[in-house]
Formats: C-alpha cells, sequence, structure tokens
C-alpha cells in the first residue's frame, strides 16, 4: 500500500481537544523511560521536541530528567496553547517553553543537546526535511529518540489495528489513528531515509505490530 498523507498540522480545534484527551500516558512513558534506557548518562542540557503536541512527553521528560531543560516546537497554536497551559498547571513553565513555528523554519540558535519526537514524521510530506533539521538543529554526538508508527500493508489491516487498540476512542480518534496509519512509514523507508542522509548510525528497532522506533547519537 502506498503512503497516504494526511493534513501536515493538527489545528482543527475538536481534533485538538480529543487527543489532548486521549489516554497516552503508557505509550508517552514509555517513550520517556526508553529514552532514559539508551542514554543513561544524559542528565541535563537543552533538549528539543519536534511535533510536541499537547506537551505531555516534555512534562514527562522534563519529570524525567530534572536537569534539563526543554523546547517543544509545534505549529499548530491550538495544540501550543493547551500545552502551555498544562505545563504551567505542572509547574514546569521555568523549564519548558514552546515555539509555534513549522520545524523546517524554526530559527534555534544555539545547537541543542539532545531531541525527541514522536508521532511527528508520518505528517511531514518531505521526511528527509526532519533528518535535516534534527541534525542542524543537534551538538554532534548528541542523542535522539524518535518514534512514529509504521504503515500496515493494507487499508484491511489499519483498520484491523484500530480496531485492536482503539475500538472504545471516539470517532475522530479512529478516524485521525487510521489516517496516521495510512500516512506513516514503513521500516524500510526509515532506513532508506536515514542511508540518505548518512544517519544509518542510528539503530532502528520494531518494538510491536505498529511503531518503528530511531535511536542513537547524531
Ligand atoms: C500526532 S501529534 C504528536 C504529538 C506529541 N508528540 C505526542 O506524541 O503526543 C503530531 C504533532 O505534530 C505537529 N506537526 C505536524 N507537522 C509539523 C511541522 N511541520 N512542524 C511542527 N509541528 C508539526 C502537529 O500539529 C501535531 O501537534
Amino acid at each position: 500500500m502506498n503512503r497516504t498523507l494526511e493534513p501536515e498540522l493538527m489545528d482543527d480545534a475538536a481534533q485538538v481537544l480529543a487527543y489532548a484527551a486521549a489516554d497516552f500516558s503508557q505509550e508517552n512513558q514509555g517513550f520517556v523511560d526508553r529514552f532514559c534506557e539508551y542514554f543513561q548518562d544524559f542528565s541535563e542540557g537543552h533538549v528539543l521536541d519536534f511535533g510536541c503536541g499537547p506537551g505531555d512527553i516534555p512534562i514527562r521528560f522534563a519529570r524525567a530528567v530534572p536537569g534539563c531543560r526543554m523546547t517543544g516546537i509545534d505549529a499548530s497554536a491550538p495544540m501550543v496553547r493547551l500545552a502551555e497551559a498544562t505545563v504551567q498547571q505542572a509547574g514546569l513553565s521555568g523549564r519548558i517553553t514552546f515555539r509555534c513555528e513549522r520545524f523546517q523554519a524554526v530559527a534555534l540558535g544555539e545547537p541543542a543537546d539532545a531531541a525527541i519526537s514522536n508521532s511527528l514524521l508520518h505528517h511531514v510530506p518531505n521526511p528527509l526535511q526532519f533528518w535535516h533539521k534534527l541534525r542542524l538543529a543537534l551538538k554532534p554526538g548528541s542523542p535522539v529518540l524518535v518514534m512514529d508508527l509504521l504503515r500496515p500493508a493494507s487499508p484491511e489491516e489499519a483498520l484491523a489495528i484500530v480496531d485492536r487498540y482503539a475500538s472504545g476512542a471516539p470517532d475522530i480518534l479512529k478516524m485521525d489513528f487510521y489516517n496516521s496509519l495510512l500516512a506513516a512509514f514503513t521500516e524500510d523507508e526509515v532506513a532508506a531515509q536515514l542511508a540518505e542522509m548518512n544517519l544509518s548510525r542510528l539503530m532502528i528497532d520494531v518494538p510491536d505490530d505498529r511503531h518503528w522506533i530511531v535511536g542513537g547519537l547524531v
């Protein structure tokens, strides 16, 4: 099955509210725990979260690595407004700030010390822009962890995955999940992107039936 693009930004108000209300705690905490497990020496510095959404991962990351400060980048204004409010409620505004800009265009100044990104890449028409920006934005040798969905072999398989993991979710979330699966990349495509960007030193893992994870030092 070929990739079917979905809108790059999540800026529809109902979609943002439904996404922010969904319980991704296990997946998001698992992502942060994996970073801490991969990069046990990482304890401080500036961390970028590309496509940070409603801010749950930056909050979990800031709690797990108390020496870091974070910049979340997301070009959806309603998403960033929600993220700022959630971070303020969590008492972390002093350590987590946001840039409401497309990552392709954001000027970040001094290179950062680490980067994370969950569920952004499938939104992006040209994935090479993402890997290029990731490398440009970081000091050489910085840790990165990137996770996203795997594109299944057929629309039927995508529907079966939605049924398996989101049968009780609101319709708007189920539709988002289905569209995201159709827009996602396969493991081979991600490997080809890394090779093209001279980033093959990053390792790809497929931890379950619907995700790939890329991690390592850039
Ligand atoms: C599926 S959400 C993931 C949010 C968050 N990382 C999480 O795991 O909960 C993807 C987010 O990426 C944002 N996004 C998509 N394309 C972007 C771009 N080019 N620059 C910045 N943000 C983008 C969307 O607006 C959306 O909030």
